[in-house]
């Protein structure tokens, strides 16, 4: 894209948001549904358009660090070290909200999520607003985020979609919550206490690690009700065709389908207001093939599943091994889990392949 019509669709994003209308945003993780977060008729039409329950909460995106201090409560030398390391990127703050943040976005939430993207065009155009803008991504309730603006145009029609290319990330953010030591519930001294709260490219390790070089003390010590933390939902980022995991050892064909007829008919119809899809027959398949370096398996992961389901074949295949485990992994291992409908074989649950 050249420079003159990305500089022409983000005047045109900014037009839009400025008279209350929501528009489809490129980020480097995926494509968000951003609207203005003083347009509570915004925030009212990305609820709606996504068919997204009132109880799960947005995410704010913001420019500058300065706008970050203006939506938290508090603003400890943390939270300072952790937008230097990671800001602009893939990582979200979770932390007391102040009045600016209506609990609209935060579906009641006394805390609020926040992030400043690191895409240019998503950055230049939260640079030009003077309004931070509230976005989930753009993708319909419980299934897979969009990685290109095709794909929004696909399942959110007539929303004005920048263009930005395909995501680099390819997964969501990692979502930290952050509570200082004075800040009440019953937390001691100075300690900074953390939890991840959803996995992503940024891993547990590196926050630790960038903490640890500044003396921060620290501990990851929270320990978030799913109520309280809706992101920590079983099941979510579902494609269109049933998705299986088999684990560990590959198996015969006649096992694994004895395996998965055995136990979708087990399974319930819905998990927390999520519908499990299962093959009606299990004739045909497609196997979902991930790249062996996890950046670019992230990069590539919602297009594979949105493209094999598109497959004219009954159910869609992954076959997790042991390069799979480890840090670098944790993000996309957790989409494909939640996308999954079923992890064979049970009694390997919460075993390592
Ligand atoms: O990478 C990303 O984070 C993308 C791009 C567009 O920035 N956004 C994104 O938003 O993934 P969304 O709404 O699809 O996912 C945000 C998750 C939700 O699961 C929500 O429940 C959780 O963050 N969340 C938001 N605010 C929260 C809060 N105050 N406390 C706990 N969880 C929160
Ligand atoms: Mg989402």
């Amino acid at each position: 894209m050249t420079g003159d019509r990305a500089a022409a669709q983000i005047e045109q994003a900014k037009k839009l948001l400025e008279t209350g209308e929501v528009i489809g945003l490129p980020t480097e993780t995926v494509y968000g549904l951003a609207g203005q977060i003083n347009r509570p008729q915004a925030i009212q039409s990305i609820f709606r358009l996504k068919k997204r329950p009132f109880f799960d909460p947005l995410i704010v995106h913001i420019g500058s660090v300065q706008q970050a201090k203006s939506l938290f409560r508090t603003w400890t030398e943390a939270h300072e070290i952790l937008a230097k390391n990671f800001w602009p990127g893939p990582l979200t703050l979770v932390n007391q909200k102040t009045d600016l943040v209506s609990e609209m976005i935060t579906s009641g939430l006394s805390t609020v999520g926040v992030r400043m993207p690191s895409h240019p065009m998503a950055l230049a155009l939260l640079q030009s607003l003077d309004v931070p803008l509230a976005a989930p991504s753009a993708n319909l309730f419980g299934r897979t985020s969009p990685t290109t603006a095709e794909h929004v145009r696909g399942e959110i029609p007539n929303v004005f979609v920048m263009d930005g290319g395909t995501c680099e990330v390819g997964i969501e953010s990692t979502i930290l919550l952050i509570e200082s030591g004075s800040g009440g519930a019953g937390l001691s001294g100075s300690q900074t206490h953390l939890e991840i709260l959803r996995k992503g490219m940024i891993s547990q390790k590196q926050i630790e690690e960038v903490l640890k070089k500044n003396k921060i003390e620290f501990v990851f010590d929270l320990k978030t009700s799913p109520m309280m933390a809706p992101g920590k939902m079983k099941h979510h980022y579902m494609p269109n065709k049933p998705l299986i995991i088999w684990r560990g050892q590959k198996a015969r064909d006649s096992e694994l389908t004895r395996q998965i007829q055995k136990h979708f008919d087990e399974l319930p119809d819905e998990v927390e207001g999520v519908k499990i899809l299962k093959p009606a027959k299990l004739e045909s398949r497609a196997e979902i093939v991930l790249n062996p370096q996890p950046e670019l398996a992230a990069r590539e992961l919602y297009s594979e599943l949105r493209s094999k389901a598109n497959l004219p074949v009954d159910f869609l295949l992954f076959h997790e091994q042991a390069i799979h485990a480890g840090p670098d992994w944790a993000g996309i291992m957790d989409r494909l889990q939640k996308a999954a409908s079923l992890i064979l074989p049970l009694d390997n649950l919460s075993a390592k392949p």
